[in-house]
């Protein structure tokens, strides 16, 4: 007998809660389930008003409660975790079923259920879930990977609760077979790194070398924020820099230990990106930041070491700066995307994907952490040339990033200068110097490594591999 529920949600923390809570208040009938039973009782105590819910206290009645074929998401602690829950409720599902996957996994991982679960017949659906706990519940930014047919089944139902992009449009969109889904949200969040270390350097240089208080650089971020820089990132930073500790009556930014911590999808970014030999060098500045921010024995180690003591600027100049600060933080922001989706399509290359980059810029408009006008950018870029290469092949990034080069040049320049350490802007500059440059030294590196070790070069004048029978005693 087939239950009412459309949908079913297991794994009742603030994620899982709210995203049933969103279903539920969309007009779907949801089965909730929690290994606590507690849990669930308190979701449908609190919020059984808000919508359809059916509490299910075990795996059985969970599963009984679904109509078929049955849709479960699973919002649970992402890891062991999660083959717990899978190895306890593929039992009772029967082919055609689907699995969905809103936590955190890593794309291995993924793809490794869903070939364990397509041999039995159930469709295997990682999805990342991107917007934290408010996404979840007012609308998230969803990137679900797995077969066409089981998108064909979880699509409408996906579309309802996802946030909308400006023009309307749901920010749910198929990524691809099994882990692309998660592959992206790695992706996301590797970016997600970087654009809030890119703020961070931006913060730390307005405050350094122009001299301005956390108060003076909180108006300032808004009025970028009105500009080309215009995100949610931007704006809950102008927040956060304008708040006010209330025990102290300083600044809270000065009241907050400088050691940030991670959760691990930044350094996963990172880690794959090596796997698969794309540069990432902005996002991997943005992991070690992070990293370095936590040594905290190393950093009390070497506060000896002699350097500048940045000298702040006179107002005038402190406004010319500033303005040269927001042309840096945007090419370094280019770079990161170009970086972040050369990462996407590697992977899709990789695994047989076919990912439409258009399609997850798109996705990303709304309802995720790094939302931004800049991804309608992306998105178009993508759009009226699906083939291209780069970001920076695109004209028009190419051309904005083109003007900002001399300030961003300044700006790390000037960073130098001063020991202002800015690793994302300074990375960012090198990859882009990189990319443009007629020759790269590289060749002496293959000079180097056919001396020491025969490994042989290629010539730039006839084919072949060739070494050269180096003399001299060594
Ligand atoms: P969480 O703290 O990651 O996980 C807690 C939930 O997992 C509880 O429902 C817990 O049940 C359940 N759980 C843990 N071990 C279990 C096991 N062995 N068997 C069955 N259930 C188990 O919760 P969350 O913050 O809501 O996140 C859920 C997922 O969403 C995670 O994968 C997370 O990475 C991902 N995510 C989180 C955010 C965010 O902003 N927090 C954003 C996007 C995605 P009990 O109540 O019984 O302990
Ligand atoms: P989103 O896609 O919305 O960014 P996320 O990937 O879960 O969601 O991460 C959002 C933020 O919540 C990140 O700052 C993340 O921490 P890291 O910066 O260390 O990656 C944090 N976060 C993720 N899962 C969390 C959890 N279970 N508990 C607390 N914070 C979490």
């Amino acid at each position: 007998m087939s239950g009412t529920a459309q949908i079913g949600v297991t794994g009742l923390a603030v994620m899982g809660r709210n995203l049933a809570r969103n279903f539920a208040r969309n007009g779907f009938t949801v089965a909730v389930h929690n290994r606590t039973a507690a849990k669930t009782r308190a979701l449908v105590e609190e919020f059984g008003g808000e919508g359809s819910f059916v509490p299910a206290e075990s795996a059985e009645e969970f599963v009984a409660a679904l109509e078929r074929p049955r849709r479960l998401v699973i919002m649970v602690k992402a890891g062991e975790a999660t083959d717990a829950v899978i190895q306890e409720f593929a039992p009772l599902l029967e082919k055609g079923d689907v699995i969905i996957d809103g936590g955190n996994a890593h794309f291995a991982d993924t793809r490794r259920r869903e070939r364990e679960l397509r041999e039995r017949g159930i469709h295997f659906v990682g999805t990342g879930i991107s917007g934290g706990e408010e996404g979840a519940l007012h609308g998230p930014s969803i990137m679900p990977g797995g077969s066409a047919e089981s998108y064909a089944s979880l699509g409408p139902l996906l579309e309802r609760i996802a946030a909308k992009a400006p023009d309307g449009a749901p920010t749910v969109a198929h990524i691809g077979p099994d882990g692309a889904g998660h592959f992206v949200k790695m992706v996301h969040n590797g970016i997600e790194y970087a654009d809030m270390q890119l703020i961070a350097e931006a913060y730390d240089l307005l405050r350094s070398v122009a001299g301005y208080s956390p108060a003076r650089i909180a108006e300032t971020f808004r009025e970028w924020n009105r500009g080309r820089l215009g995100s949610y990132l931007i704006d809950i930073t102008a927040e956060v820099l304008a708040h006010t500790d209330a025990a102290t009556g300083r600044p809270f930014v000065d009241i907050v230990a400088d050691r940030a911590e991670q959760k691990g999808t930044g350094r996963w970014t990172v880690q794959i990106a090596l796997d698969l030999g794309v540069p990432v060098s902005g996002i991997a500045e943005a992991v070690f930041a992070r990293s370095v921010s936590g040594h905290t024995a190393l950093r009390e180690a070497s506060r000896g070491l002699p350097g500048p003591s940045p000298r702040p600027l006179g107002e005038e100049a402190a406004a010319r700066f500033a303005a040269r600060v927001e042309q840096a933080l945007y090419a370094s922001k280019i770079v990161s995307y170009t970086q972040g989706f050369h990462q996407i399509a590697a992977g899709s290359e990789e695994y047989g994907w076919n990912v439409d980059l258009g399609s997850v810029a798109a996705i990303w408009r709304a309802g995720c952490i790094i939302r931004a006008d800049f991804l309608d950018r992306i998105r178009e870029a993508y759009d009226s040339r699906p083939g291209l290469p780069s970001l920076l092949s695109d004209k028009r990034f190419a051309e904005e990033i083109g003007a900002a080069q001399d300030d961003w040049r300044e700006v790390v320049a000037t960073a130098a200068r001063e020991g202002v350490p800015t690793p994302g802007f300074s990375a960012s500059l090198a990859y882009y110097d990189a990319l443009r440059a007629e020759r790269l030294p590289a060749a002496l590196t293959q000079g180097q490594r056919d001396f020491f070790g025969a490994h042989t070069y290629r010539r730039t004048d006839r084919p072949g591999a060739f070494h050269t029978l180096w003399g001299g005693d060594r």
